[in-house]
Formats: C-alpha cells, structure tokens, sequence
C-alpha cells in the first residue's frame, strides 16, 4: 500500500457521495486524515464513519460565506490545519438558454464558481500559515466546449479554470500547488441526472475510449496531483474525460446514433 498523503489532513467538498466520496477513499487509502463535507451532512457523517481512521464528517453549503467559515473553524479546531483541498462539490444545470431563469443561473453560479472560490481562499488562507498546499479545483468539459443546457454550468466552471491559473500564480510563492481537474462524463447520481438518453448515446459516439468514466478513475487523477510527485505541476488543468476534448472525426464508427 503506498502512503502518498501520509498525515496529511485533507478536505473533500461534496464527499458524500459520487466523485467526491470515491476520492475521500482514495485519500484515506493514502494515509490522509480526512474531511468530508457536504450539504448533505448526515451523508458526510456517514461516509467519514465508514472510512474510519479518524475521519470528520461536517455539514457546508459551500454557497454560504457564513457556513464556509463555520466549516474551516471546526476542522482546525478538530485536525489543527489544512493540507489539501479537493475543491469538488457542485450542482448540474440542464436548461436550454433561452429558458434559463436567473435565480437559476445565480444558484449554479453560486455554488459551482462563487462556493468554490470561497473554500479555496479560505483553505489557501489556512496553508499560508502552515508553509503550503495543495489545492485541486474539478472543473469539467463543460467549461470548455459549449454544449446544450450548459449555459450556467458551463460558464461556472470555465470561470474556475481561469480562477485556478490566476490561484496558481499568486500562491507559487506560498508553495501552494493549485491544478484543475476537467472531467468528462462520469458515471454518478449527477450525470443521472443530467444525461437523458440521447445525451448519453452522444457520449458514447463523441468519446474515443466509447465509454463513461468512473468516479474512481478521477479519484486516482486527484491523488496523483495531491502527491509530491506532481509538484512541479502548476496552474495545470488535467482533463480525464476518455479522450473527448482531444477527439477529432473517428472514422471506425459507422454513423452517429439515432437520437
Ligand atoms: N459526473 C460528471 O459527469 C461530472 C463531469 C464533470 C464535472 N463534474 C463535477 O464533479 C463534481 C462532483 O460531481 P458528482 O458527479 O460526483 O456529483 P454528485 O451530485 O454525485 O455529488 C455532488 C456532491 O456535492 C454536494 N453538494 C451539492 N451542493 C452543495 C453545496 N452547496 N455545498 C456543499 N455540498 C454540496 C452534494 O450533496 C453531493 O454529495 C461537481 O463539481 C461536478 O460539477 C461531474
């Protein structure tokens, strides 16, 4: 078994369930003392019960500066610091422009870009006293590529891989390392939700690897990147997304599917 966060305390937003939890699990694997928080905090709870090893479970709605604040005392208090942050915890949004309210564009914005920006001062804030860092955003394909009903989320999560470049730069002399994940389409309760089925057959057609990822595999993405191995990896944005943002025309495929 390799220790890659030995000690580490770390905090996982959104933990309670789909890539959040599987990363909670990945980090616990590695030696980390970790934190899952969530809105949903009797799932935060139950996760961190599950994973043992001095695990924390705590209740956040990342939208709300009072609740961020309320979540980073309690952690110190319990861990004494913060050493990484998976800066995950996110809302889909599936809604056509053209029918998109702005209470519903402010509450995506709100939680996806707002939400992120404010846990991640907050946690940079707590490295900076304790000599450094490391910070993982997940952003996602859809802050790259304009696809439909992504008005929202898409803009939310593009303003988070430039509000990562920007981290990146400011916080090298903390010796924070700040990178992105992008992921494609990952299996979860989320693309449940957001993917009917044409929307699937199209990632299926659209992505190389032919398939949907799993949470799993985002997890070992986000280890990799937390770990002193990828330290001279800065500002980066890692897509693991099968292949999809790279995917020019795929001539072995016959036709497109019926949608
Ligand atoms: N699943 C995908 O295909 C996909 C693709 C690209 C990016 N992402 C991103 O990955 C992240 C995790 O997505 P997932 O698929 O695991 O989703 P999910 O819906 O399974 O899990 C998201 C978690 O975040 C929590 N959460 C939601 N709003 C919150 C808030 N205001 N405060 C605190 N916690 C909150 C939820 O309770 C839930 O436990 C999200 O940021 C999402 O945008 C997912």
């Amino acid at each position: 078994m390799t220790q890659r966060l030995l000690d580490k305390v770390a905090l996982v937003t959104g933990g309670a369930r789909g890539i959040g939890l599987a990363t909670a699990r990945a980090f616990a694997r590695e030696g980390a003392r970790v934190v899952i928080a969530d809105v949903n905090e009797e799932g935060a709870r139950k996760a961190a019960a599950e994973l043992g090893g001095g695990a924390l479970g705590v209740g956040v709605n990342v939208a709300d500066p009072a609740s961020v604040a309320a979540m980073i005392e309690t952690i110190v208090e319990a861990c004494g610091r913060i050493d990484v942050l998976f800066n995950n915890a996110g809302v889909g949004g599936n809604t056509p422009f053209l029918d998109l309210k702005l209470e519903d564009w402010n509450r995506i914005v709100g939680i996806n870009l707002t939400g992120a920006f404010m846990v991640a001062q907050a946690c940079a804030r707590e490295m900076v006293k304790v000599g450094g860092g490391k910070i993982v955003n997940i952003a996602s394909l859809s802050g790259q590529r304009g696809g439909n009903g992504r008005a929202a989320y898409g803009s939310a999560k593009a303003g988070l891989e430039l509000l990562t470049k920007v981290m990146a730069v400011e916080l090298a002399e903390h010796n924070i390392n700040v990178n992105n994940i992008a992921p494609g389409a990952i299996e979860t309760e989320m693309a449940k939700f957001a993917h009917d089925q044409a929307t699937r057959a199209a990632y299926n057609y659209l992505i190389p690897m032919t398939r949907y990822g799993t949470p799993e595999e985002i997890a070992d993405a986000a280890v990799f990147l937390c770990s002193d191995e990828a330290r001279y990896v800065h500002g980066h944005t890692l897509n693991v997304d099968g292949g999809f943002r790279e995917a020019g025309l795929m001539f072995k495929r016959a036709a497109p599917p019926a949608a």
